[in-house]
């Protein structure tokens, strides 16, 4: 049995981890096997790429140097773990994928979906999520949000407003370019609410999957 390939994609702060944690709750409840896990990150390899990456002191790090290190823990992430939990029929659970490489090194940075698109397209070794839920909201409202978090901000969130504005941009293009696997969740609304929404998403692909 193949498993499933949720991601959750969407702005700094927009309340992806938090609503990953309440679906996984749910799935488990009802007997599903899951499995959550997070980008940049998720294997051992690609929790140290993440701390390269977020670190506030590399301030120097070209844009390029940034794409092919999320590249490379994808690649990591992917052969390690995420093929192996699909392959045993589990239901992989993903906070952020390379929807958010299009957004933020293509759209924030600058380098073009189709530069980073052909990159991730050797990370990702013919895996495909079957649905992405996009946090919809204002990027300025996420980060308002992000920021009433304990701990300082890391790299990429202390970037200015006119890089998350552009990295928004990124992620409408991607839901207009990929309608049938990136759907739009309402995240702008209270906890309970974009969860309703995220349930009723998955809902639909275990109907037409399983
Ligand atoms: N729907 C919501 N309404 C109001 N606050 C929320 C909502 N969802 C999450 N929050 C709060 O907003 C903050 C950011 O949420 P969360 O960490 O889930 O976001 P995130 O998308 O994972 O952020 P990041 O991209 O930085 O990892 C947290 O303090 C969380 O409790
Ligand atoms: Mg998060």
């Amino acid at each position: 049995m193949e498993g499933l390939f949720i991601t959750f994609e969407g702005p700094d702060g927009a309340g992806k981890s938090t609503q990953v944690h309440l679906i996984n709750a749910y799935l488990k409840d009802m007997g599903y096997k899951t499995l959550v896990t997070r980008e940049p990150g998720g294997t051992p390899i690609g929790e140290k790429i993440r701390n390269l990456l977020l670190n506030c002191d590399h301030s120097e790090m070209s844009a390029l140097t940034e794409m092919y290190l999320y590249a490379a823990a994808r690649a990591q992430h992917v052969g390690q773990l995420i093929k192996p939990a699909l392959q045993e029929g589990t239901i992989v659970l993903c906070d952020r994928f390379v929807d958010s490489s299009i957004a933020y090194q293509g759209f924030g940075r600058g380098l073009g979906m189709d530069l980073v698109e052909a990159v991730n397209l050797f990370a990702l070794q013919d895996i495909e999520p079957d649905l992405t839920l996009f946090f919809n909201i204002d990027p300025e409202e996420a980060l308002k949000r992000g920021r009433s978090r304990s701990g300082s901000p890391d790299r990429l969130e202390s970037e200015k407003l006119e890089f998350h504005k552009k990295v928004y941009k990124g992620f409408c293009v991607l839901q207009e370019k990929y309608p049938w696997r990136v759907r739009k969740i309402d995240a702008s609304k209270d906890v309970n609410t974009v969860f309703k929404q995220v349930l009723e998403q998955i809902e639909c692909l275990l109907r037409c999957k399983k």
